[in-house]
């Protein structure tokens, strides 16, 4: 077998591993197999490229490494409630890496006349799409680290501005496929496919950015498509085509579960301050002790809990679970209601209860568990907010009308744990807290949970 037919069978492996770890990943019980698949199918990659025969000296490639494990392994120990930030910055990387390809390429083949038609497309799209996605990443990141403001940062024409900055970009590439030679409108397309990324995720609010980030994704996806083209490498053709459909999927599905259009998503300028409407009176919301709460939950035939962004930011999982053991020693029947934009990413909630080892089977969906909460006796609410906020169901005038949210009001009792009456990632109020079935449990999720489980436990003060 020759070098050439060898690498292209270790990149058949490889993609087929890609595909299996795409699909293993999307079921929890095979999920841990899916990222070693997708670890083995990287792996796989890099060595059938490092055995190209061009290849002539290995210092570059062994500094680029080096380089690539010191800012890597330092990303790889941050919270889980900073992954998405995370992922954007490796989104960042990847559609940096692209645009340099494609800007070595398009110099490269300038000086030996090497630019066809189909080569210099290609290189255009991998430019235009990779260094957008580069700094609209990197946009993402600083709003969901706060380093740059959350909120919208809208101005005027800013529609007209984005669209005419996208299509003198695209013509300057469209005209370079036919005059390649004309080498100085190269730097245009470079600089205005960053300026680009960068307007195109200021007007977003920070609630978004989630979705968008799964959006660049798609566009890190595409760029590496056409590098792939640039560059005739099948495996990244094939590679960069799963990332952008799978990064278009996840996006498709959240904005399903925010009732949300990808129009309304990229222009619509979510989380906006809203102008005080007329003067609200005053209202207050009742408080209940940890006892209160252990004797409603002991008293309960079935309870549902309800995780939230706060569960995640106290890391309360392991006390969630000793509770959910309490109670189930007891005969109650104890469901968890999963919100598919629960927390900050897609699956959020369930990497943390799985990660405390609660049966996966008493994880229930939206869907399925919203018809039962009428009969359920308590729901008890952990951290989250805009989830179970019932103005999606009733206000029109609310920013998260339409977004399907679990009937948490619905149950004969509500517990509801957060530390404030502060609003959550929507920036709104929540009547929930001041129904009449409702008692809030003020206090970081993990204290306040271990502090049920301990009256539970112990039995002081219950009955
Ligand atoms: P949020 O609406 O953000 O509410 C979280 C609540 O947790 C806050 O009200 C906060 O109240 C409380 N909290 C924070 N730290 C806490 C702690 N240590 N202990 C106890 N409580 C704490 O969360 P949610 O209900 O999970 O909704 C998710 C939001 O993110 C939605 O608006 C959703 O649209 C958005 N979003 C999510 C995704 C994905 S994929 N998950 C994608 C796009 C958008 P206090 O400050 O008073 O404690």
């Amino acid at each position: 077998m020759t070098i050439g037919t060898l690498t292209q069978v270790i990149y058949l492996v490889s993609a087929g591993a890609f595909i299996l770890s795409l699909k293993w990943m999307s079921d929890p019980r095979t999920a841990r197999r899916g990222v070693f698949a997708g670890v083995g199918a990287m792996v796989l990659a890099v060595a059938g490229t490092l055995l190209h025969p061009e290849i002539v000296a290995f210092r570059w490639i062994v500094i680029a490494v080096v380089i690539g494990t010191l800012v890597g392994v330092p990303l790889s120990w941050v919270p889980l409630t900073a992954v998405p930030q995370r992922t954007a910055l490796s989104h960042a990387f990847g559609g940096l890496a692209a645009g340099l390809v494609g800007t070595a390429k398009y110099y490269m083949w300038l000086g030996d006349g090497g630019l066809t038609t189909f080569r210099m497309g290609a290189i255009g799209a991998e430019v235009l799409l990779g260094y957008l996605t580069c700094t609209g990443s990197l946009m993402a990141a600083g709003k969901l680290q706060e380093i740059i403001p959350t909120r919208p940062l809208t101005y005027r024409n800013q529609n007209i501005i984005n669209i005419g900055l996208l299509a003198v970009a695209l013509v300057t590439a469209v005209t370079l496929m036919f005059r390649p030679e004309l080498s100085w409108l190269f730097p245009i397309v470079i600089v205005l496919s960053l300026t680009f990324g960068v307007l195109l995720v200021l007007p977003i609010g920070g609630a978004d950015m989630p979705t968008v980030i799964s959006l660049l994704n798609a566009y890190a996806g595409l760029s590496a498509v056409a590098m792939g083209f640039v560059m005739e490498n099948r495996l990244l053709i094939t590679a960069g085509a799963l990332d952008g459909s799978s990064g278009l999927i996840l996006s498709i599905i959240m904005c399903k579960a925010m009732n949300r259009s990808f129009t309304n998503v990229l222009f619509g300028a979510f989380g906006r301050v809203q102008a005080a409407g007329a003067a609200v009176e005053p209202r207050t919301a009742k408080s209940a002790t940890a006892e209160d709460a252990a004797h409603l939950l002991e008293n309960a035939r079935s309870v549902v809990i309800i995780p939230g962004y706060g569960m995640a930011v106290a890391q309360a999982q392991h006390r969630v679970r000793d509770l959910r053991d309490e109670l189930a020693k007891r005969g109650i029947d104890v469901k968890f209601a999963i919100h598919p934009v629960a927390g900050r990413m897609p699956g959020h909630m369930n990497v943390l209860l799985a990660e405390a080892e609660i049966p996966y089977d008493s994880l229930i969906e939206m869907d399925d568990i919203n018809p039962e909460m009428p009969q359920v006796d308590v729901a008890l609410v952990i951290g989250a907010n805009d989830v179970v906020n019932p103005a999606a169901r009733r206000d029109p005038t609310s920013p998260i009308y339409g977004m399907p949210i679990i009937d948490a009001d619905k149950a004969k009792t509500v517990l509801a744990i957060k530390r404030s009456m502060n609003p959550g990632f929507a920036g709104i109020e929540n009547d929930l807290y001041f129904a009449d079935n409702t008692l809030m449990l003020f206090g970081d999720a993990k204290a306040v949970v271990g502090e049920v489980v301990k009256q539970l436990a112990g039995g002081q003060g219950v009955h």
